[in-house]
């Protein structure tokens, strides 16, 4: 794999680079619209998979977007995924086994929408806080804007549909679904949290973590099912690293002001990688010519096997 078109910078201690695209993810199938997707950012952080790799874990899958890159670029022959949000691990599951009837069900309820869209999205969402049916998930994520899953207190789901929007063709959902189901076969699919599986990681495994954003985190979180509160965070990270897993962290978006964000705990003794992922859709709306810059960490056990980080940005 190429990993030579980094550019790198210094910046505290940090290292400031800005990867290019590798050839290797063109036309990588994604099954479904999902907030915070990290689709983007998987030229990044495949560079970091040691050739050695074991399975690639994924705790915090949401839609998996590392997972099915690390397969499709067949840098991993297995990858355990995972995530606290259960009718989204069981759609998952249904999309890795069934895609065609997962398909189906979705055309069905995609033919019926036609007559009253938001009526019938209104109904669906109400049948899936009942049933939590995964083929209805996957209706509700392609109905509403960006796939930004909202909870209530209660963990019903209460997304408003984008009722500009039909969801995406019945046609081209089989289509994600069936390339997605053929790269992801053999995947082991867990609901629940993240800490077993990050912190019994065997050594040869690489965890790779994304977790809810801090600033939404602190307080009730309404995105995704969960928050995530920093000091636990930092604890399983702490075992972790006593256990010599090699893991790579996604955290936070911080802009070069660092309005956002907090770095990881320095005793960790992570190598802090900035992305420099373009620019944000919300600064390119506000005419803002500012780069959103994405933190990447790498774990003391992954450094030590992939030599030296330097080395691989030089
Ligand atoms: C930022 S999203 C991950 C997006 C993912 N990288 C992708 O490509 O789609 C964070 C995910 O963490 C999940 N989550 C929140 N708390 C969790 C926990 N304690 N254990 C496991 N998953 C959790 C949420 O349900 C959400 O799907």
């Amino acid at each position: 794999m190429n990993i030579l078109n980094f550019t790198e910078s210094e910046n505290d201690g940090s290292l400031t680079v800005a990867p290019g695209k590798l050839p290797a993810l063109a036309n990588v199938p994604h099954p479904f619209p999902y907030q915070g997707s990290k689709r983007a950012l998987a030229h990044a952080v495949l560079r970091f998979l040691p050739s050695d790799t074991g399975a690639l874990v994924e705790p915090f899958a949401g839609s998996a977007a590392i997972s099915i890159a690390s397969r499709y670029a067949h840098m991993t022959s297995q990858v355990v995924m995972c995530d606290i949000n259960e009718p989204l691990m069981a759609m998952w599951q249904r999309i890795i086994d069934d895609p065609t009837g997962l398909a189906d069900e979705y055309e069905a309820m995609w033919n019926e929408s036609l007559d009253d869209p938001k009526g019938f999205f209104l109904k669906k969402r109400l049948e899936f806080n009942e049933t939590l049916n995964p083929a209805i998930l996957l209706y509700l994520l392609n109905r509403i804007v960006k796939g930004a899953v909202r909870y209530a207190k209660n963990g019903a789901f209460n997304q408003s549909a984008d009722n500009r929007r039909l969801g995406a063709k019945p046609v081209t959902v089989r289509d994600r679904l069936a390339r997605t189901s053929k790269v992801m076969q053999g995947t082991t699919v867990h609901s629940g949290s993240y800490e077993s599986l990050l912190i019994e990681a065997s050594e040869v495994d690489v965890v790779y973590m994304d977790p809810p954003y801090q600033g939404v985190t602190n307080v009730a979180d309404h995105r995704y099912m969960a928050g995530l509160a920093r000091d636990d965070f930092e604890r399983a990270l702490r075992k972790a690293n006593a256990n010599g897993v090699s893991y790579i962290v996604s955290y936070d978006a911080v802009r070069p002001d660092n309005k956002y964000g907090e770095a990881l705990s320095a005793d960790l003794e992570l190598t802090h990688l900035h992305l420099l992922a373009g620019r944000s859709a919300q600064s390119t709306l506000s005419g803002g010519t500012e780069v959103t810059v994405e933190s990447l960490y790498l774990s003391p056990a992954l450094v030590q096997r992939l030599g030296s980080v330097k080395s691989l940005v030089a």
